[in-house]
């Protein structure tokens, strides 16, 4: 029995929208099928499959239906985390996806699911992505503070959610806590934010998040060891398409 994450499956079977350019990469041809043959290799149905957002291009429910149904077919129990391309999920009707969708897939918001002993936590999170302004040497020199002031709006909503999340766990008893999040945990200073303190309050021993793909993104935040969790990337073309195993 064994618990893997990965994110931003981008998937469009219905939806003709064009994707940007680093989604025409090599590494994105052909990723459905790719994918599709690393979980047959590696996950049985026993195992669980959390997909950290950025299911699909859809912008309605119609328009996902064939994504979420490729999602389906995979192998193992599939927990969805909601991502910021993921239009067809409204965070207040949740519960509709879950009794539309149930038991073939678990739409995770405001609540968490287990896995042995631990709590899986997680929401959409929010960083703060800028505009930066740079100097000739590329250095930050500053950013956009009108767009900070909205970001961090959006921030304390989600960690809001995160800790309810986190919350109705621990009522229930959990003390051990894996928290993904479909947005990294820092901007790209990676400073110390709101979900890095929420992690380390609750001590969630790993924290999986995704959002940065295209390889000039991938370093954007924090790879490894930071203040007692492990972080780790899961972005599907960071993966190559082969899911990480957590534990
Ligand atoms: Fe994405
Ligand atoms: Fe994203």
């Amino acid at each position: 029995m064994s618990l893997y994450a990965i994110g931003d499956l981008h998937l469009h079977y219905q939806s003709l929208l064009k994707a940007p350019g680093h989604l025409h990469d090599r590494v994105w041809k052909n990723h459905e099928e790719k994918f599709r043959k690393n979980c047959g290799k590696l996950i049985t149905d026993e195992d669980t499959l959390v997909l950290v957002g950025d299911h699909s291009w859809g912008k309605t429910l119609a328009e996902c239906e064939q994504d979420l149904q490729y999602i389906c077919d995979l192998p193992g129990r599939k927990i969805l985390i909601r991502g910021n391309h993921d239009m067809f999920w409204d965070a207040k009707k949740t519960q509709q996806l879950n009794d539309l969708y149930k038991p073939r897939l678990t739409f995770l918001q405001d609540s968490y699911e287990t896995y042995q002993d631990f709590a899986l936590v997680g929401t959409k999170g929010f960083c703060f992505e800028g505009p930066f302004y740079l100097d000739r040497r590329g250095r930050i020199m500053g950013w956009d503070e009108d767009a900070e002031v909205h970001a961090k709006k959006l921030a304390e909503r989600e960690l809001q959610r995160l800790r309810k999340s986190f919350e109705l766990a621990r009522a229930d008893g959990y003390r051990k806590y894996i928290m993904f999040l479909h947005y990294p945990p820092t901007n790209i200073l990676e400073e110390r934010s709101g979900f890095t303190d929420m992690a380390e309050e609750y001590g969630a021993e790993q924290v999986i998040y995704a959002h940065c793909h295209g390889e000039s993104r991938f370093h954007d935040s924090i790879h490894g060891e930071y203040r007692g969790r492990t972080y780790h990337l899961a972005s599907g073309d960071y993966l190559r398409w082969k899911p990480l195993r957590i534990c």
